[in-house]
């Protein structure tokens, strides 16, 4: 565990006024989304968002995506909105979509890794609404915060404040805030669209289902393998190993128990009983419920110490394929 930061650690508020001004200050806030909380700081002030990187242990390359609180804000971030893309955004925003775009020239080069692209998305939580569009009231020029997940780069993203504290809360100083916004609806991370080119290529599968060719909604298939962070190995990764396994591995193994097999969590849909020994992480009934735990479930197994989590995924459901690219990079 990193040393507490030397004059105590972040502040919790469900006050967007508070958070706002904090940023507006230069400080570091972590924000409630539908997806997960994102730490956040103004995007055109260079030192706050170098310290996202530094808090992150982000590498410096790795660009970030700029949360507004509009389509007509995102629009001053960009040289070009395509039509394909301006439809998912009036369809999706604000929601779970990520759209990467080619940059405004003004954009810095911390934003975006040094990329000729920006990535947007106007999440969906009443409170960063209200922080956005304070932000936007209180400072000159095009608005927005950068905000990747509020976690230890390559490690599991927070849905709740607790999370937050836990995973960065001794890396935050006094003048930080986390503003408690309640558990995520979502619970996996925004879908992301690269519409810098000529066709729309889905980069990380979300709860917003794209079809790469069409632009349309679809099932959620990745078209391409991303160039990004996310794709790493070992990356949305607890301490604890990730099995995956299916209904028939499990009840295999519930036939024939190891002994030494003390310490193995399991998360399952309801109905898949727990081998003996094992502790029950988790028992959604759907995939939409299935996500909403996922990252509380690994969060809870490491915190219990445990060595091992076997995941029985859904076999159903429109979030699937969002489920399984997060389980197997956990896996990896
Ligand atoms: O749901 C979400 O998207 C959350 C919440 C907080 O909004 N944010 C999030 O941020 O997941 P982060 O930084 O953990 O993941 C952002 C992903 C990274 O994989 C990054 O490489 C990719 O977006 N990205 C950002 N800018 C990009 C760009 N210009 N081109 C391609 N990928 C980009
Ligand atoms: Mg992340």
């Amino acid at each position: 565990m990193p040393a507490r930061h030397p004059s105590g650690g972040p502040r919790v508020s469900t006050d967007p006024e508070r958070a706002a001004a904090a940023l507006i200050a230069g400080s570091l806030v972590a924000l409630p989304t539908e997806t997960v909380y994102g730490l956040a700081a103004v995007a055109s002030d260079r030192t706050a968002v170098a310290r996202v990187f530094e808090v992150k242990r982000r590498p410096a390359d790795h660009p970030l995506i700029v949360h507004v609180d509009s389509l007509a804000s995102a629009r001053q971030w960009v040289l070009a909105f395509p039509e394909p893309a301006a439809a998912l955004a009036r369809r999706y925003w604000p929601g779970p979509l990520t759209l990467v775009l080619p940059r405004a020239p003004w954009v810095p080069d911390e934003v975006t890794g040094g990329q000729p692209t920006v990535a947007l998305r106007v999440p969906d939580h009443p409170l960063t609404a209200r922080v956005l569009e304070l932000v936007g009231e209180g400072l000159a020029g095009p608005c927005g915060v950068v905000a990747p997940s509020a976690n230890a780069f390559g490690r599991v993203s927070p849905t709740s404040a607790a999370d937050v504290m836990a995973s960065l809360g001794g890396r935050l100083g006094p003048a930080d805030l986390i503003l408690d916004g309640g558990d995520c609806r979502v619970g996996l991370e925004s879908t992301i669209v690269d519409a810098s080119g000529g066709e729309l290529r889905v980069l990380r599968p979300g709860a917003v289902l794209v079809d790469s060719a069409t632009g349309q909604p679809g099932d959620g298939e990745v078209a391409v393998l991303p160039r990004v962070p996310g794709s790493h190995s070992a990356h949305y990764a607890p301490a604890a190993e990730v099995v995956i396994a299916s209904g028939e591995e499990l009840l295999a193994a519930s036939a024939s128990p190891i002994p030494e097999d003390l310490g193995t969590g399991l998360l399952a849909p309801v109905g898949i009983e727990t081998p003996v020994g094992w502790i029950r992480l988790a028992s959604p009934t759907d995939d939409v419920e299935f996500a909403a735990v996922l990252y509380r479930g690994l969060r809870a197994a490491d915190d219990a110490g445990l060595h091992r989590i076997v995941v029985v995924p859904p076999t159903t459901g429109g979030l699937l394929p969002a489920i399984l690219d997060r389980l197997r990079r956990a896996a990896r």
